[in-house]
């Protein structure tokens, strides 16, 4: 079966705890497309394209970056997962705490959209801490984000901080 999963977030910026799930991804799916949500709430700090990009750089070079598509998406997830006829959508969960707002989502989107499951996985536990606003906050203080995410992310984040 030649199977597809959307691996949606902000990924404002992506965090090696992102990498190590969407790695799990591939290893499941035919395919994997990294949707970068640009429409929600959450003030970001680079912009869709941006992030695109970031995300593409992190998996050039890996034996598994042919399987993997980067897109931006804005408006409901479940719209654009059934127009790209998609049917599970991957979302990390690092610990306890993120467990109430994945579930009020996955049971959200199941509502509106009765034909796709969310699959949770879970990142390598050396990784459970990280998040994309935790790094940020590091960055703005110029702390050392070399166990974080890559370097080519590091270097973004340097930059949009002023350091
Ligand atoms: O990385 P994040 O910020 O936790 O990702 C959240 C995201 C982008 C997956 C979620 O906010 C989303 O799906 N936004 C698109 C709008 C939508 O479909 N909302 C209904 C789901 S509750």
């Amino acid at each position: 079966m030649n199977h597809t999963a959307i691996y949606p977030g902000s990924f404002d910026p992506l965090t090696n705890g992102h990498l190590d799930i969407l790695k799990r991804g591939v290893q499941m799916f035919d395919k994997v497309i990294v949707t970068v949500a640009v429409n929600n709430k959450k003030k970001a700090v680079f912009t869709g394209q941006e992030r695109v990009e970031l995300i593409k750089e992190a998996i050039k070079g890996k034996d598994w970056a042919d399987k993997v598509e980067v897109e931006q998406f804005t408006g409901l997830l479940i719209d654009y997962a059934r127009k790209k006829e998609v049917n599970v959508l991957l979302r990390g969960v690092r610990q306890i705490s993120d467990f109430e707002y994945e579930f009020r989502m996955a049971l959200t989107n199941r509502r509106l959209a009765p034909e796709i499951d969310t699959l949770f996985l879970m990142p390598d536990e050396q990784l459970t801490f990280i998040s994309a606003t935790i790094v940020k906050e590091v960055a703005e203080w110029n702390g050392d984000l070399s166990s974080f995410v890559p370097d080519h992310v590091a270097k973004a984040l340097r930059e949009k901080y002023g350091h």
